[in-house]
């Protein structure tokens, strides 16, 4: 089906159908579908204007009249449903003189600047008056109309201009329906009515800019600021979104070679036609003046860049990378590959490095987020991935969420969840701070809320699974026929122990403890029970337990291998899942097959005509430990900013400082490229061709928009190295890679560019059994076969607060930026939020004489840093929370490097701090700020500027 064609009413999905004439065509249609739907499904168009495909009829424009045999009136097709053998005419003399009333009416209040209006040849309105045969109006603007009313311009993407509305209420419509906001309204009666933002600005309102009115409008009233600059797109490209896991599907429209719009994909599985602030409007950064196209290199991080050829480019890291191999041995160098980049990138670095480094050096920003997922679920189920899809939580009854705040974390999957919600659905949040779901979203507010200290998540999960134990809970049939019954009794006896009751464990957690019970219970007894968690549960110390322990209780309730159920870890990353299936932690081949499995290896061996180490390499703490210790020499980062991302800035610096050479491939000089002594240009994703997988192991096209600024896509430049290294590559196509990955990756198996071509997006596992992909995991069995539950007792972390430190610092980020802010503070998102903020709790900034806006001083275990305070009920006494989008805020200078016991991920949700108010920048900050100036004046009057 076209996915630009719009039906004008949502597609239905009843088994039953009902069969009709339209204007002498048989027709049939499932039950409930909309005539107007029906018609346009038959190729026969009605004119229409407040209808749209994406939103619930509404039937105020009376544009769509029909006459309907043996019915009197001429009822609105859009809001008119089929009935069994009904005649319906859309085209009579009569019909065609009542639209042309109709449009003549709103034309009449319409500004006739069509010529040189933005949206000429691109609006339904402008459409309508050629469809209704419309060529005269008989009412002049000598009454009152509004063609004076004033344009909102407040916000920085899209501007309303109020002389244009014609009150379709279609994006009040699809801020309700879609986004799921309310932040509009129809104010007033009759004439006066007018389309209100809460009487404000957009950019005052509750408006979170996702576009879903903008696209819904069907005159020039709302429209993208950069179609009033451009004009309109002449042509586009389906490809999909660079920030988040959710993975939306968009249009990327184009003249020439200048992106005018990204318009949401109706077809695309993830995000069904909807998007956020990030992926619809934040591109910028694609062509924004601070980018690299030409390589540079230099001796030490003392000296200035040099531009270079690609040529030297290459053969200079290559040579670097040899000698050093050759001085300090085959291990001293490694790569860590970007969850930013494409499968087909991440593939051919970990090849890289397994092939031509000959060694296992290779790990992926994964480590600082999911890899305790990829751990957990791999112990517990047999496969390190979400078992469901996104639209699966619309079967679910009630949804736990554990420390992860969809609504600005992952925006789309939010409204879908929100819908849910709104429509019946039990919620339970647990999460130290009051996220948007807990009751600020509307119609929408959390069953119970488990505040819980941060740091204390298996002490939770211990005491919400002693309940479902202890009270009967477990689904005993689904435990017996589906789960190693062994594990399940250790377990069960564990967490039926008095020291794991509610009760008990009411100190560590935090949270009383009848709560607790009530939230077990009520998650026990509905009938489809969804867990979704993000980086809340993973970055801890305990990281990897608590994952364990989530898998247990969806286990014991039964609530897995169906829809509306499951385990959802809610990736950050665009491809952080892809990055982990492609291999690229020190471990796991591609398919998370272990290094020392020799069937695998040998496999990969033949192909790779190399010898392979059967022996991890090293993870990224190990990297930077053994940099500093003199071991590590060599680093090729792909898309990473080690400098900014990881956890205890002070220590990767350091670690960076002492390497021989570090080779950044990036869009950005960011922070860790200035401490490079190659950059790479990086390609963006509109320059490139491959694929992402979401968080749903949706695995999508990632297709070419315009040719590399750079030159190059980002996996050709590994090629070259590689090819440098002495161990030839020969791709000529992305498309070649995934050929190779599928021909060595069992759950990748059935995957090539022509099916992604076919099906839109796949998810994995795709083979023999599941060739068009496998949208919901563990049916029937478990990826392991049985599932194994898992003793998670709770071990206090060691960063504990004391009187030096006696506040928790907390992090997360924020809907308008996205992690280390590098994309995103090169767009007009930055009106949003220029700087990171502390959020502190009344109590604790009066304790402190604290108030809003002050400077703060930051001080943990292992750094200090300044911040402005905002003060909040958000966060509960004792917790303090912050962002780290800007490199100057130092947010990674205080985080310790405890880590999960299991996988290394960083504990960066727990941090002992003291807050004091302060009148300067940190000596940190000072230091920074010099450092980065002196880098930036080493890019010479170049066309780059610094991150
Ligand atoms: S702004 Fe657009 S969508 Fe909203 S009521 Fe006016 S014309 Fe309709
Ligand atoms: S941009 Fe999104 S949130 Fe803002 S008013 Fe439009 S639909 Fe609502
Ligand atoms: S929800 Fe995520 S994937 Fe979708 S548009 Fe926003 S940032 Fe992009
Ligand atoms: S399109 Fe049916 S009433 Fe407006």
């Amino acid at each position: 089906m076209d996915d630009t064609k719009d039906f004008g009413t949502p597609k239905q999905t009843n088994d039953k159908t009902v069969s009709l004439t339209i204007d002498g065509f048989a027709i049939s249609v499932p039950e409930g579908t909309s005539i107007m739907r029906a018609a346009s499904e038959a190729g026969i168009s009605v004119p229409k204007l407040c209808a749209t495909d994406s939103l619930d009829p509404f039937g105020s424009c009376r544009l769509c009249l029909v006459e309907i045999d043996g019915r009197r009136g001429y009822p609105a097709s859009c809001t008119t449903p089929v009935a069994e053998g009904i005649q319906v005419k859309t085209q009579t003399p009569k019909l065609e003189d009542l639209r042309r009333g109709v449009m003549e009416l709103y034309i009449s209040d319409h500004p006739l600047d069509c010529l040189t209006c933005a949206t000429n040849g691109d609006c339904e309105l402008q459409d309508m008056a050629g469809a209704v045969g419309l060529r005269d109006v008989r009412y002049g603007y000598e009454g009152k109309n509004h063609l004076n009313l004033a344009k909102d311009e407040s916000n920085p993407y899209f501007t309303f201009d109020p002389s244009k509305c014609i009150v379709c209420s279609r994006c009040v419509r699809a801020c309700e329906e879609v986004q799921g906001t309310f932040a509009l309204t129809i104010d007033g009666r009759g004439f006066e009515s007018k389309v209100s933002a809460g009487n404000k600005d957009f950019i005052d309102s509750e408006c979170v800019s996702c576009g879903a009115c903008v696209q819904a409008c069907p005159t020039a009233t709302l429209i993208e600021n950069s179609i009033i600059d451009n004009g309109v797109p002449d042509r586009s490209v389906t490809t999909t979104c660079a920030y988040c896991g959710v993975g939306c599907s968009f249009n990327a429209e184009i003249q020439g070679d200048k992106v005018v719009r990204m318009t949401p994909n109706k077809d695309g599985g993830a995000n069904h036609g909807h998007s956020c602030v990030k992926g619809r409007f934040a591109w910028g950064y694609t062509t924004h003046k601070d980018r690299i196209t030409t390589p540079m290199i230099r001796k030490s991080i003392k000296d200035p860049w040099e531009k270079v050829s690609w040529d030297k480019a290459i053969t200079y890291a290559a040579s670097e990378i040899k000698r050093i191999q050759k001085k300090y041995g085959a291990d001293s160098v490694g790569a860590i590959s970007s969850s930013r980049c494409t499968n087909e990138e991440v593939y051919v670095v970990q090849k890289l490095v397994r092939a031509a480094f000959g060694n296992n050096n290779i790990d992926t920003c994964a480590r600082v987020c999911h890899s305790p997922t990829g751990y957990g679920l791999k112990q517990t189920i047999g496969e390190s991935a979400g078992t469901q899809t996104f639209d699966s939580v619309m079967k679910s009854d009630v949804i736990m969420i554990i420390g992860a705040n969809p609504t600005d974390g992952h925006p789309v999957f939010a409204s879908q969840m929100k819908r849910r919600l709104r429509a019946g659905a039990k919620l339970i949040i647990v999460d130290p701070r009051e996220i948007d779901l807990v009751k600020k979203s509307v119609h929408i507010k959390a069953d119970y809320h488990l505040k819980l200290k941060p740091g204390s998540n298996v002490a939770t999960i211990n005491a919400l699974s002693h309940v479902i134990v202890t009270e009967g809970f477990v689904d005993e049939e689904f435990v017996k026929e589906r789960c190693e019954i062994e594990s399940f009794n250790i377990w069960k006896e564990f967490v039926a122990l008095e020291r794991n009751s509610p009760e008990a464990l009411e100190v560590d957690t935090g949270i009383p403890a009848n709560i607790v019970r009530d939230a077990a219970r009520l998650f026990a007894s509905e009938p489809n029970g969804a867990i979704y968690y993000g980086l809340g549960v993973t970055e801890h110390s305990q990281g990897s337990t608590m994952v364990m322990g989530i898998a247990n209780l969806a286990m014991a309730t039964g609530n897995i291998g169906r829809e509306g159920v499951g385990i959802n870890p809610l990736r950050g990353q665009n491809n952080v899942q892809g990055a982990c299936d492609m291999g690229s932690f020190p471990h796991e081949f591609p398919g998370y097959r272990h290094v020392s499995d020799t069937t695998t290896r040998t496999a990969l061996e033949d192909a790779w005509n190399v010898k392979l180490q059967g022996e991890p390499g090293l993870r990224i703490p190990n990297m930077l430990d053994e940099a500093i210790s003199g071991k590590f020499k060599a680093l090729y980062c792909e898309g990473e900013d080690i400098a900014q991302s990881d956890p205890n800035t002070q220590h990767v610096t350091h670690a960076l400082e002492s390497m021989e050479c570090v080779i950044v491939q990036d869009l950005f000089l960011n922070e860790t490229a200035m401490y490079a002594h190659v950059f790479l240009p990086g390609s963006s994703f509109l320059e490139k061709n491959g694929t992402f997988t979401n968080a749903e192991r949706r695995i999508s096209p990632v297709r070419k928009v315009m040719q590399p600024k750079n030159g190059y896509e980002d996996w050709e430049i590994t090629v070259m190295l590689s090819n440098a290294l002495g161990y030839p590559m020969n791709y000529k196509h992305a498309s070649e890679i995934m050929d190779e990955i599928a021909s060595l990756t069992p759950t990748f198996k059935g995957v090539s560019f022509e099916k992604l071509d076919e099906l839109g997006s796949i998810q994995w596992p795709c083979n023999d059994e599941s060739p068009n992909g496998t949208p919901t995991m563990h049916i029937d069995k478990f990826v392991r076969g049985k599932g194994k539950f898992f003793v998670t007792e709770y071990v206090p972390t060691t960063e504990k607060v004391n009187n030096k430190f006696p506040l928790i610092m907390t992090t997360g980020r924020i809907l308008s930026h996205y992690n280390v802010g590098a994309q995103t503070r090169r767009t007009k998102n930055i009106k949003w939020h220029d700087e990171d903020l502390v959020e502190i709790h009344p109590h604790d900034a009066e304790e402190r004489g604290i108030i809003e806006n002050d400077w703060v001083g930051i001080t943990s275990r292992a750094g200090e840093t300044v911040l402005r305070a905002k003060i909040t009920e958000r966060v509960q006494p004792g917790v303090v929370y912050t962002t780290f989008h800007h490199p100057e805020s130092g947010a990674n200078v205080i985080t310790t490097d405890n880590t999960d016991w299991a996988t290394n991920c960083p504990e960066f949700k727990v941090t002992a701090v003291q807050l004091i108010k302060v009148s300067e920048l940190s000596t940190w900050q000072n230091q920074y700020n010099d450092f980065s100036k002196k880098q930036i004046n080493f890019l010479k009057k170049d066309d780059a500027k610094v991150d």
